[in-house]
């Protein structure tokens, strides 16, 4: 039986039409030879890349949703699409320039370029990318500004330029982020004033990073950012004045780190609204007055980290309350009183530095159930009384500096802190006053002891300096077999 010749010609017809229109849903999307217009802007991309790296692995067919890093296909606004969505290429060793032709990829979503070689300055026509939530350039060699690059980006979500050399002053003056989530400019060249435009127009903004920058003025421009802002970095720039109330109706606020900038005045007693808090950190400011004894309300704070700055009166001893505190930096201050803080529930402190500060009294022997505790140092105060027993059990430490004290019994000192197996470096200079070097000394500990300083004489492994301990040093010490060849 012979078909009509136009049944033939039909599906001729049908045949060639289906695949002129990719009339080809239930293929994968992946052997589809890509959109015309995506393929000669991933050529275009490539071409400005020096040879050697995608270039050669982005093989010479047209089937570009098959080339490494590059993803085609997914949804845009509910419409499935078979176009080039995600370019991800972090840590391909990419060299050379971004071609200006990515805006042709008008699809595009994801763009991460992070850990390459790229230079030169952002393409303007970048801004045209309407679609692109996720942008990471991080850790390139890019300079130059970058607002008229991104701006226009209408849909971005998270934008991570750091690590580049990009520099600009009053950066994203005229956006319109309304999508924003998190934008992290760290470690660049930016300069001028924090502008509140990237607050004010972003509503869900949860994370922002513009530590290791030039940016001054005062941080006024916080005061519109987000209420769910979770982590905001500010660290190694400028900035100035004090910190803006605003800061405290930031409930969700996880991470605050501003060290080494120039903020003063006080922080507030409102601190104890950031229960969210984990990590605190304010050092290498101007911060005067008391901190904040309101650290009860704080309970997921592991790190606090105020040092080398003028705060002022006793030690918060709500501090007690935070069972999570892992570091606790108050170096450098002028914290006056004892050290009236129980220990007993801190029994994750990993690093205590409370030194140069003008603290009085005894070593608190709480301290004693800090068993995860390796540094610990309380030098340059006005401690006294003698070393408690119980520091013994202390039996994590490394380090520690008792130097520049008003502590007695060195003897009572050493048989305690000897127990301590695993300590590298003990510092007891400028204490004992009038005490002698015992004359039976423990040798059993210190197995681990590498230096050891003590009155005006220093013993370090390796180069010996004494003068009045040596005949002490060499009992307890230098008997011993590891250290019998100094
Ligand atoms: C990038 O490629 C385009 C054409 O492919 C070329 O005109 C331009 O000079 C290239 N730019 C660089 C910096 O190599
Ligand atoms: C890469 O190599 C091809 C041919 O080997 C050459 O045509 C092209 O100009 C080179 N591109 C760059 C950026 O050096
Ligand atoms: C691409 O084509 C060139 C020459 O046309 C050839 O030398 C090269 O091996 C091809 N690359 C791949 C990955 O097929
Ligand atoms: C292929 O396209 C469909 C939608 O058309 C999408 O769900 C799927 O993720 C795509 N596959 C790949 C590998 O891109
Ligand atoms: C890429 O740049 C890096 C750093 O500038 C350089 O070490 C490397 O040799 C370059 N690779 C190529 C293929 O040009
Ligand atoms: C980009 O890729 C790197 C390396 O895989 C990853 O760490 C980073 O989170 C990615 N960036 C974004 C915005 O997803
Ligand atoms: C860049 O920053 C964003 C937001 O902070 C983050 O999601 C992303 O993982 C970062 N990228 C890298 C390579 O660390
Ligand atoms: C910002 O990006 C850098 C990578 O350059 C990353 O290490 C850092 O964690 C990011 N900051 C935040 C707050 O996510
Ligand atoms: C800052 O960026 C430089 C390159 O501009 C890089 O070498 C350095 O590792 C970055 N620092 C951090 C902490 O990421
Ligand atoms: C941000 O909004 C506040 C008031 O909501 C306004 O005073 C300020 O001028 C705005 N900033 C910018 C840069 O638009
Ligand atoms: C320290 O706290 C523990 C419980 O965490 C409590 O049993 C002890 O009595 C407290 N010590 C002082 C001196 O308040
Ligand atoms: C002492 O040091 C050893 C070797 O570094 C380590 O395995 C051990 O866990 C340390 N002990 C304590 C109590 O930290």
């Amino acid at each position: 039986m012979a078909l009509p010749r136009c049944f033939w010609l039909t599906l001729f017809q049908c045949c060639v039409l289906s695949s002129l229109l990719g009339f080809s849903l239930s293929l994968d999307n992946r052997t589809q030879s890509c959109d015309p217009s995506d393929l000669s802007a991933l050529k275009e991309f490539a071409g400005n890349l020096t040879n050697g790296s995608i270039v050669k692995l982005w093989s010479n067919d047209s089937v570009c949703c098959k080339w490494i890093g590059v993803v085609c296909g997914g949804e845009n606004n509910g419409e499935s699409v078979t176009r080039v969505t995600k370019l991800i290429l972090s840590e391909m060793s990419l060299n050379g320039t971004i071609s200006p032709s990515l805006a042709k990829l008008e699809y595009l979503t994801v763009l991460n370029l992070s850990y390459n070689h790229l230079e030169g300055k952002l393409p303007q026509e970048l801004s045209k990318l309407k679609n692109l939530k996720f942008l990471d350039l991080s850790h390139n060699m890019l300079l130059g500004p970058v607002s008229k690059s991104l701006s226009g980006l209408s849909s971005i979500e998270v934008l991570n330029i750091s690590s580049n050399s990009f520099s600009e002053d009053f950066l994203f003056q005229s956006v319109e982020f309304t999508h924003l989530l998190a934008l992290n400019v760290s470690n660049n060249s930016f300069t001028g004033k924090f502008s509140s435009q990237i607050c004010n127009s972003s509503k869900a903004l949860h994370t922002l990073d513009l530590s290791s920058n030039r940016f001054d003025g005062n941080l006024e421009g916080l005061n519109n950012c987000s209420l769910s802002l979770q982590r905001l970095h500010l660290d190694s720039n400028s900035f100035s004045g004090p910190l803006p109330d605003s800061l405290y109706s930031m409930l969700a606020l996880e991470q605050l780190s501003l060290s080494a900038n120039n903020i003063s005045g006080k922080l507030s007693n409102e601190l104890s609204k950031l229960t969210s808090l984990k990590s605190l950190v304010v050092s290498a400011n101007r911060f005067s007055g008391e901190i904040p004894n309101v650290f009860e309300n704080l309970l997921q704070l592991e790190h606090l980290v105020a040092h080398a700055n003028s705060f002022s009166g006793p030690l918060p001893s709500t501090l007690a309350s935070c069972s999570k505190l892992r570091v606790l930096d108050l170096k450098n201050n002028s914290l006056s009183g004892p050290i009236d803080l129980n220990f007993t529930g801190l029994t994750r402190l990993c690093s205590l530095d409370l030194a140069s500060n003008h603290l009085t009294g005894p070593l608190p022997s709480s301290l004693s159930y800090c068993h995860e505790l390796k540094v610990l140092s309380l030098a340059r105060n006005g401690l006294n009384g003698s070393v408690p027993e119980n520091y013994a059990e202390l039996s994590s430490l490394l380090f520690v500096s008792f130097s520049n004290n008003s502590l007695e019994n060195l003897s009572g000192a050493l048989s305690v802190l000897q127990k301590c197996k695993n300590l590298t470096t003990l510092i007891l200079t400028k204490n004992f006053h009038g005490e002698e070097i015992p004359q039976s000394v423990p040798t059993a500990g210190f197995q681990s002891l590498m230096v050891l300083a003590l009155g005006n004489c220093v013993f370090l492994r390796g180069s010996v300096k004494w003068t009045v301990c040596s005949i002490w040093i060499s009992r307890i010490i230098l008997s011993r077999e590891k250290y019998r060849k100094v």
